[in-house]
């Protein structure tokens, strides 16, 4: 399969230790090795794509203890993804370094090769795709803010600074867009950012976290706006099947539109809106058979008219 059909690069077979909760693991520090750390695992949970869970170290300067965000990749369907480990990394070191002034992005500290394991800071956080399901009301009344944020995130992107141009990292050619050279990342996805937990338990509207961009290259500006924009257009997707139902929020789209209009081109949309339908009517995580089988009804029964509904009304709203 193509890669870039593929969001996180192919899968081998190859085996490493899946973490667990209760066991401990050592990683070492991002700069010298010889800092290593002992992470006991505390929580764990399989997603689609990769493994994430919670782990406890002391930091070897201060001693002091911490909570980190581990994540492995590995998917659902036992695949170990090697090169999306280092892509992860990549990602996070860059975003890092452009981005912090704006949004929160955990910084990425410590890693295991051998177990495809990244550690990040712990940010508890409630993604805007968890915040949409569990409130809508406080979705609603902050997702323009969240936008807001998203295009001060492009922005930099557009112009990436020489030190990130000098990375040799890939140039992917384009039919569409400016010429400029905008460093994109392939996880540049609204279900990517979200709100962080304040100590009282309440969210912080105001402060973004953003994470798992994955592998940067460098590609027309417009592409990492496409990303973003559908997959403002993807939130209604997938549970609970009334949402699923409803298909993209056109309202929220038109909000959308707006500041992002600079940015964006329609067949740089078309194409995004390809991959993803690509993607998501092709490819089916799932432990076992019958849960692949599930959801490929589901999209058969929705995920087509939604997709079909979302790419009308790109088609009829951006130039
Ligand atoms: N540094 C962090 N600290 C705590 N929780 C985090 C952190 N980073 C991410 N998370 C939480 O873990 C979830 C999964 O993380 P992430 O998006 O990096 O994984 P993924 O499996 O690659 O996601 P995707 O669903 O995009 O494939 C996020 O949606 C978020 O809720
Ligand atoms: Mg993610």
């Amino acid at each position: 399969m193509h890669e870039d059909l593929h969001p996180h690069g192919e899968g081998s077979d190859s085996v490493a230790q899946l973490i667990e909760t209760g066991r401990e693991y050592p990683a070492e520090s991002l700069q010298t090795a010889s800092n290593q750390i002992r992470l006991r695992c505390t929580s764990v949970y399989q997603r689609n794509w990769t493994r994430v869970g919670v782990g406890m170290a002391r930091e070897p300067d201060s001693g002091e203890s911490s909570r980190f965000f581990l994540k492995q990749n590995i998917g659902k369907n036992g695949l170990w993804h090697d090169n999306h480990w280092e892509y992860e990394q990549a990602g996070a070191i860059i975003a890092h370094k452009l981005f912090s002034h704006l949004v929160r992005v955990p910084a990425l500290r410590y890693k295991n090769k051998s177990l495809l394991l990244n550690v990040f800071d712990y940010i508890d956080v409630v993604t805007v795709d968890e915040q949409l399901r569990s409130d809508p009301v406080c979705f609603d009344g902050s997702i323009a803010s969240v936008i807001g944020k998203m295009v001060q995130v492009l922005e930099v992107m557009r112009q990436p600074p020489a030190e990130v141009l000098e990375k040799n990292l890939p140039v992917k050619h384009r039919s569409y867009g400016s010429p400029g050279k905008a460093v994109c990342f392939k996880g540049f996805d609204i279900r990517n950012a979200g709100f962080i937990r304040m100590d009282d338990g309440r969210l912080n509207t105001d402060d973004l976290a953003v994470f798992d961009f994955v592998r940067p290259y460098l590609a027309p500006i417009e592409e990492a706006a496409a990303k973003l924009f559908v997959s403002i257009g993807l939130l209604n997707w997938g549970k609970p099947l009334s949402r699923f139902m409803q298909g993209p929020d056109l309202m929220l789209l038109e909000k959308a539109l707006l500041p992002m209009a600079p940015y964006m081109d329609k067949n740089a949309v078309q194409a995004e809106l390809k991959l993803q339908s690509t993607f998501r009517t092709h490819e089916f995580q799932g432990a076992g058979r019958l849960e692949r089988a599930i959801k490929r009804l589901g999209v058969d029964a929705l995920g087509k008219r939604y997709l079909r509904k979302l790419a009308r009304w790109c088609d009829r709203h951006i130039n």
